[in-house]
């Protein structure tokens, strides 16, 4: 049955930004966690690489932030960036003291070097980081009194004025959040949860794409949530392509297998089909430039030969290092018939992180009052034009503990807005037409990939932003005399997320970090965010 639920705090996600967050705050109040599928299925539970952090006496925190700021092409807000990496090593000497396992050499902890990082310096736990990330939270939450997790619970819509019959505009400073419209998968009721601080840790959206490497919770719930609800959202243009994701063939669904960055790190070389170690041509850093041209490159070879894969290369190391550093990677390849110590690895880019989202303002606070974000789900400014691989565990971390630092007085300046509605479902009804859903997701994934994706143009955005209004129309029709579920949701919000994508990539005109046009292939002078009004 429907009900009412009142929080202090209202976290939406369970990945590292909602876990790390709830378990700073729980003692100041009373937490829900509402978390769509099982506690654990996160982008954070597949990270594989690791966390950076400068560890090493012959690394510096200046070289960390050099590296961060040529990744992010120009594009970084630089405070924010020496914030983080400053702050960084604490966060994660937090969680070390909190149990968390990274593998170690000879007693001290193992640092491994990836791509655009001048040294080595990813703390990692094997090739599974993210799930010993998810173990020792999840193990913490459950054992605080104040906190209760809600699984296979869907956060629908955000409560603000426009709830309360009022006119709610982007330009409007006076936006409250009051909390969120939640659907029980369960029982299929919506519940309303009113809070006085709400954190979106909703992660990101690259299941908008037909090739991802995030599993299919990533559907950018937050980013649309927060868009109806009239949030600044910024520099959604910049989608970074991960180089390296397991080919698996031309019909394979469902998200793509990471392998690794680590592994490039680790001696792995590409090679397009006739055996050409290719990047040499593309970077003088070969294997261990920046992802965004690793992937362009590979990019670039599959349409020059007309092949639907390149390989990885780790046939030439020696066999027991490979299994002792992937053996979550060697293990998966094998289950699937590559064996990678004998034999290169066929890879393709698949979409990977979403670089902007909600806005922040460097303490996790969005232009709506009452409403935090942090997380994927977050633009904090930290990444710029394109992410350096392994900062954004980092980056959760570091502004899930400004948010906890601020929350208590946010909250306690805000009371539960009583005059909240319940959910209106009048007028909706079953219709079983959910084959549509599929279809049009399948169709916008499609759209994205072949329009969208690392190189793009004029016309190629026109094209998708076409396509994607006719299924806009088509969703929200549909939408509005239907009963709610989580499907359909994630269908409209996968919807408004490619249009932000779209429209984004057509305000930039230029060339720069992970937003390639092959009609303005040069940088511009002039640095500047994108900003949807
Ligand atoms: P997530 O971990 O994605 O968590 C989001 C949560 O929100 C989930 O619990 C989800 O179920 C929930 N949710 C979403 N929408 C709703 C809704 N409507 N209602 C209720 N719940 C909802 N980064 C690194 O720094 N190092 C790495 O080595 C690394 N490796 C990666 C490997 C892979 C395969 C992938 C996909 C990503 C990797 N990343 C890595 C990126 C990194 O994992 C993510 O950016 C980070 O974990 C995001 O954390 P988050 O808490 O913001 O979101
Ligand atoms: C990887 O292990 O290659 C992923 C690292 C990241 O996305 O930061």
């Amino acid at each position: 049955m429907a009900g009412r639920h009142q929080y202090d705090y209202l976290v939406l996600g369970s990945g590292i930004a909602g876990l790390w967050f709830s378990l700073g705050v729980a003692d100041q109040g009373k937490v829900a966690i509402i978390t769509k599928k099982e506690t654990a299925e996160s982008n954070t539970n597949y990270a594989q690489g690791g966390i950076a952090g400068v560890w090493d006496r012959n690394d510096s925190i200046e070289s960390h932030i050099q590296d961060t700021l040529v990744a992010g092409a120009g594009l970084c807000d630089e405070k924010i960036v020496r914030d983080v990496i400053t702050e960084g090593p604490r966060e994660i000497q937090a969680l070390i003291d909190m149990g968390a396992s990274f593998t170690k050499a000879e007693g001290q902890l193992h640092l491994v070097r990836e791509a655009g990082h001048a040294h080595p310096r990813i703390l990692h736990a094997r090739d599974r980081t993210g799930r010993e990330i998810e173990r020792v939270l999840l193990e913490k939450i459950q054992a605080h009194p104040n906190i209760t997790i809600f699984d296979y619970h869907y956060a629908v819509d955000l409560i603000t004025e426009h709830h309360l019959g009022q006119h709610v505009t982007r330009l409007r400073p006076d936006v409250n959040c009051y909390g969120a419209y939640v659907l029980d998968e369960r029982d299929e009721t919506v519940h309303t949860f009113l809070a006085r601080v709400t954190l979106l840790a909703t992660g990101g959206s690259c299941a908008v794409y037909q090739h991802t490497t995030n599993p299919s919770i990533a559907t950018g719930d937050g980013v649309a949530m927060a868009y109806r609800a009239k949030a600044r959202v910024a520099n959604m243009e910049f989608v970074q392509f991960h180089p390296t994701s397991l080919y698996q063939g031309k019909f394979h669904k469902g998200h793509a297998f990471l392998i690794s960055e680590a592994v490039r790190g680790h001696g792995g070389i590409l090679l397009n089909q006739s055996g050409e170690a290719f990047m040499k041509r593309y970077d003088s850093r070969a294997e261990l430039a920046p992802r965004d041209i690793v992937a362009r490159a590979i990019d670039n070879q599959l349409k020059h030969h007309g092949e639907d894969h390149v390989y990885l290369d780790v046939s030439h190391l020696e066999k027991s290092r490979t299994e002792e550093a992937f053996p979550h990677i060697v293990e998966t390849c094998r289950r699937l018939g590559i064996n990678p110590t004998s034999e290169p690895i066929p890879v393709v880019p698949a979409a990977h992180y979403q670089c902007g989202g909600v806005q922040t303002d460097g303490m996790a606070r969005t232009s709506i009052t009452g409403l935090l974000a942090i997380g994927e789900v977050a633009y904090t400014g930290l990444h710029g034009a394109n992410r350096l691989a392994s900062n954004s565990l980092l980056e959760a971390m570091v502004f899930s503990r400004r948010a906890v630092n601020i929350a208590p007085q946010v909250a306690a300046v805000r009371d539960f807005n009583e005059l909240v509605p319940d959910w209106n479902d009048s007028g909706t009804g079953q219709q079983g037409e959910w084959v549509l859903i599929s279809h049009n997701r399948e169709e916008l994934q499609r759209t994205m990939w072949n329009y969208v994706g690392i190189v793009r143009s004029d016309l190629r955005l026109a094209r998708a932003l076409r396509r994607t209004r006719l299924l806009y129309e088509e969703v929200e029709e549909f939408y509005h005399r239907t009963r709610i579920s989580s499907r359909l949701c994630e269908l409209r919000n996968l919807i408004a997320v490619a249009y932000l994508i779209i429209r984004s990539a057509q305000m930039r005109r230029e060339s720069r970090g992970l937003h390639y046009t092959l009609d303005y292939p040069e940088q511009v002078t002039a640095e500047r965010r994108t900003s949807l009004v």
